[in-house]
């Protein structure tokens, strides 16, 4: 039984947890959860952490990590409701204090009150391991899509977050701050050189033209078909179509919200004197007579 990925597919945000273990009884680790938030309401809900936590407690697993392959900003994490229920020491990438600075500025926040928050318990930088069921978990720096972005390896298997999407939907996105199309191109080329029979498992998963849910697919296989590699081979080439491209993409819609959480670990601002949390929403282009 040893070396089981069972992955758990998020309609709303498109998103894909993983949960690595051994069967039985053994170790667990999630990578990349999920909590539901719905930007209209406020309302914020755990049923997909819900099937994964019943997954771990139905298999007698023991969580021993909570992992993020970095602070997201199309969904936010369950990393501190699933420590919570489940206990388990938390991972991201040591860089992700350059990303909780740069929205703690945004949001007008203390960065103290924040990083104390988050509290993650592993700061991972590149040729870190961690344990997992006496065999390591190693940590890649990737870096790119954001600057704290890192991948995780695990017996033949990559957690590359969003770094490669499915060869037939490409590479993330570079356009969000610390974001650099070169510097994705050198982690793609990372990640690639692990090996050709390394098992690539993607964050999203966007079913283009209709086709069925797929998470995972060979590092040959990426390298041979990924339609946006393909079509840019040099770093170069790549920078300027990924810049091409992201000034066409929309702002994710629940970016202020995961930003607010995930940069706090999947924790909640605090409550205020009356006892209910509130998110942000900075406001642009005003008129100075509304304001
Ligand atoms: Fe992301």
């Amino acid at each position: 039984m040893a070396g089981q990925v069972e992955a758990f597919f998020h309609e709303g945000t498109n998103s894909l947890t993983y949960v690595l273990h051994d069967g039985p009884g053994t170790e667990a680790a999630i990578i990349d959860s999920v909590l539901e938030y719905d930007p209209v309401t406020g309302g914020v809900g755990t049923a997909h952490a819900d099937r994964v936590i019943a997954m771990v407690r139905e298999n007698d697993l023991s969580l021993r990590y909570v992992l993020e392959t970095h602070i997201h900003a199309d969904h936010l994490t369950a990393a501190k409701y699933l420590c919570d229920q489940l206990g388990g020491e938390t991972g991201i990438g040591a860089n992700s204090p350059v990303v909780q600075k740069e929205w703690s500025g945004r949001f007008n926040l203390d960065l103290d009150a924040v990083q104390k928050k988050a509290a993650f318990t592993h700061m991972l930088s590149q040729g870190d391991t961690l344990i997992l069921n006496g065999r390591p978990i190693g940590v890649l720096y990737t870096p790119g899509h954001t600057p704290s972005c890192i991948t995780y390896t695990y017996d033949d298997g990559a957690f590359v977050g969003d770094t490669f999407f499915m060869p037939d939907y490409g590479t993330a996105r570079c356009d969000f701050p610390g974001g650099d199309g070169e510097v994705l191109y050198g982690s793609l080329q990372k990640i690639l050189g692990l090996g050709d029979d390394t098992k690539i498992y993607v964050c999203h998963d966007y079913m283009p033209g209709g086709r069925e849910l797929e998470w995972v697919a060979s590092a040959a296989t990426q390298r041979s078909n990924n339609i946006h590699l393909v079509a840019n081979t040099s770093a170069d080439a790549f920078a300027k179509f990924r810049a091409e491209r992201d000034k066409g993409l929309s702002t994710p819609k629940l970016l202020l919200p995961a930003l607010q959480v995930n940069m706090r670990g999947g924790s909640l601002p605090d409550a205020e004197d009356n006892g209910t949390v509130y998110l942000k929403t900075p406001i642009a282009g005003a008129p100075e007579s509304v304001k």
